[in-house]
């Protein structure tokens, strides 16, 4: 068998991907660096930096740290704005020929709602919707935490929101198989997990932790065995398409996640480190089907 008559497309929520490999948000921008290393149009698809409805600067003080295995950020969602995404990046994000899926944030559930309002005129095929942001309203507990918040933000997007609608969940979630069916019940038409571990570091000569805002987000592949367990959980619990990410760092990790039940799998961190990474996962992915004799990715989808 030859690679050219194996079959690497998907159908993610009725949106054509030409195989199961997308960029993960906020490891590629909006897709413009990386085309300096490699056609990113070779990828299934690409997910956005995300966007909050007005622009924001970020986080001050230290933003990315590494660890042992992994990476722990607070960027604080440096963005351009929808409005900002709209007038000055979105040409270029659907110059690209994959699927195009812009992710968005909110600290409230207004800016959710006239974020994702402002975006139905936006020619994409996902919105991705980042429910692990703090509701500043509420205290400051993240929206994707318990069961009936994270419902109350879904059903209220899908009611303004004319793109299909991906749900991005937090680790954090207390129940994230509860949390996972509630977004399925309120009109998501996929989901995505895991966004990052809420983590800490501390800078021993200092005494104090090293980000400001004292907890950030653990990525990259110290989160992977977790990741992947919680992907077969939820992948075993709904009916529709999910999203494998966290510490997919080789073609075999992203294996895993389609054996445990992902459809599609997303790159970050790896990204951060090798910018070609995604396509290395390509390759190395299109390369195992050859040797096992796979003809159709599907036949290994959820098969564990
Ligand atoms: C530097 C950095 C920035 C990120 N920015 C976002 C973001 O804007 N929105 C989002 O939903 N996830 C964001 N993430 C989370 C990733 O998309 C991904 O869910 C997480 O890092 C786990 O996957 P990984 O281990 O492959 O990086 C970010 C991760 C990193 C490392």
């Amino acid at each position: 068998m030859s690679e050219f008559n194996i079959n690497l497309s998907v159908d993610f929520a009725g949106v054509a991907m030409k195989n199961p490999i997308a960029l993960a948000s906020g490891a590629c921008g909006f897709g413009r660096e990386l085309s300096d290393y490699f056609d990113v149009s070779r990828l299934g698809a690409i997910i956005s930096k995300g966007l909050t409805l007005n622009e924001r600067s970020g986080n001050e003080g230290v933003r990315v740290w590494e660890t042992e295995s992994g990476l722990m950020n607070s960027i604080g969602l440096e963005n351009p704005g929808v409005r900002g995404f709209i007038e000055r990046e979105l040409t270029h994000f659907n110059s690209l020929r994959l699927a195009h899926i812009v992710n968005l944030g909110g600290h409230s559930l207004d800016d959710y709602l006239e974020g994702a309002s402002l975006l139905n005129d936006a020619d994409i095929d996902i919105l991705e919707l980042n429910i692990s942001c703090p509701n500043v309203k509420e205290g400051g507990m993240n929206f994707g935490v318990k069961t009936c918040v994270a419902r109350g933000v879904v059903k209220a997007v899908r009611g303004v929101c004319k793109h299909k609608l991906m749900v991005k969940l937090s680790p954090n979630a207390e129940d994230i198989v509860s949390l996972a069916l509630a977004c399925e019940e309120e009109g998501a038409d996929g989901i995505s997990l895991t966004n990052t571990f809420l983590a800490l570091a501390i800078d021993i000569e200092k005494r104090k932790p090293v980000f400001e805002n004292v907890y950030a987000g653990l990525s990259g592949p110290a989160i992977k065995p977790i990741s992947l367990r919680m992907t077969r959980q939820v992948a075993g619990a709904v009916k529709i398409p999910v999203m494998g990410v966290g510490g997919i760092s080789n073609w075999r990790d992203a294996v895993e996640f389609i054996m445990a039940g992902a459809r599609a799998v997303q790159i970050g961190t790896a990204t951060l480190v090798r910018p070609d990474a995604s396509i290395e996962i390509l390759n190395g992915l299109r390369n195992f089907m050859v040797r096992e004799k796979i003809t159709d990715i599907r036949e290994i989808c959820g098969v564990v």
